[in-house]
């Protein structure tokens, strides 16, 4: 039986109120046809990291979608897996937004991305150990309890995989979630993308992975580079990731979705036909079993 890497007990967050139905990643290019035209999105991801600097436009703006929209908060700086020191700085100028903006959930991803000093403009996977388990276990909980609520962890598309894991990825992230008591962000796009390039099957990893800790799930595009997919974000979804999404929103229907797109970014009313068309593969499933 696994432990808790800490005693403390963190229900999941919901300051930031309901969180539910199909969002969209928020990106500086909509921020101000959103605050003007308002569009119909349930809620919106923030990048965290984009808006740590204090005041000035951008802090009045965010604070201006958020009276309007629930929202989430997405961090890619928290570098979880290293073994760097964590950045307390980091965390603290974190904890002072989440207090600001009242985010319904903060996630990062299940990687390093500063080693030695050194910050990598990528999110580096982790090798699948019992070690690797303890270390990031015990770094999550030490981050969700100066936080004082859950993370959720997100999976990340990998290009290499290292020959000493003993574990599958989503074993791993079953245990981690058991032992760190944390939440889990799935990236459908990024599962996808791993089962590819590793040859493992991404059905078997929807039925390997604890479902009932799933809190967000994420949709993007990726780049078909010939021999490997590379996850590019910068895309609408691929019909296999579609039919993946189908599959695990007929598992768990109830599980807020989010549409991720970063580089060549289109309009926002493309943005929201993605968002439509993930909404109405989930009122499917949620007909079904009604
Ligand atoms: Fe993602």
């Amino acid at each position: 039986m696994c432990r808790a890497a800490s005693s403390i007990t963190r229900p999941p967050s919901s300051a930031g109120g309901a969180v539910s139905g199909v969002g969209i990643g928020l990106r500086s290019p909509h921020l101000k046809e959103v605050l003007q035209t308002q569009p119909d999105v349930p809620w919106f991801e923030i990048l965290a990291d984009n808006h740590s600097a204090p005041g000035g436009r951008i802090v009045a703006e965010l604070e201006q979608i958020r009276a309007h929209y629930p929202i989430t908060f997405h961090c890619v700086g928290m570098s979880l897996g290293s073994v760097d020191p964590l950045d307390w700085d980091y965390l603290r100028n974190l904890k002072t937004m989440m207090a600001h903006y009242q985010p319904a959930w903060v996630s990062d991803h299940l990687c390093f991305t500063h080693l030695g000093g050194e910050h990598y403009h990528d999110l580096l996977p982790l090798p699948y150990t019992e070690e690797a388990l303890q270390h990031l276990s015990s770094r999550i909980a030490q981050v969700q309890d100066f936080l004082g609520e859950r993370l959720l962890v997100e999976n990340v598309s990998s290009y290499v995989s290292y020959a000493h894991s003993t574990l599958s990825e989503a074993e791993f992230l079953g245990a981690l979630c058991e032992r760190a008591d944390c939440d889990l962000l799935l990236d459908v796009n990024n599962i996808y993308v791993s089962a590819f390039n590793h040859g493992f099957s991404a059905t078997a990893f929807l039925d390997a992975v604890p479902l009932e800790r799933v809190r967000e799930v994420h949709l993007a595009g990726y780049e078909d580079k010939g021999h490997y997919l590379l996850d590019a974000h910068n895309h609408a979804v691929y019909e296999p990731v579609w039919s993946l999404f189908s599959d695990l929103a007929r598992r768990a229907p109830h599980i807020p979705a989010l549409i991720e797109w970063d580089n060549d970014i289109p309009s926002l009313q493309v943005l929201m036909e993605e968002a439509g068309k993930a909404a109405s593969i989930v009122r499917i499933h949620e007909t079904a079993t009604a």
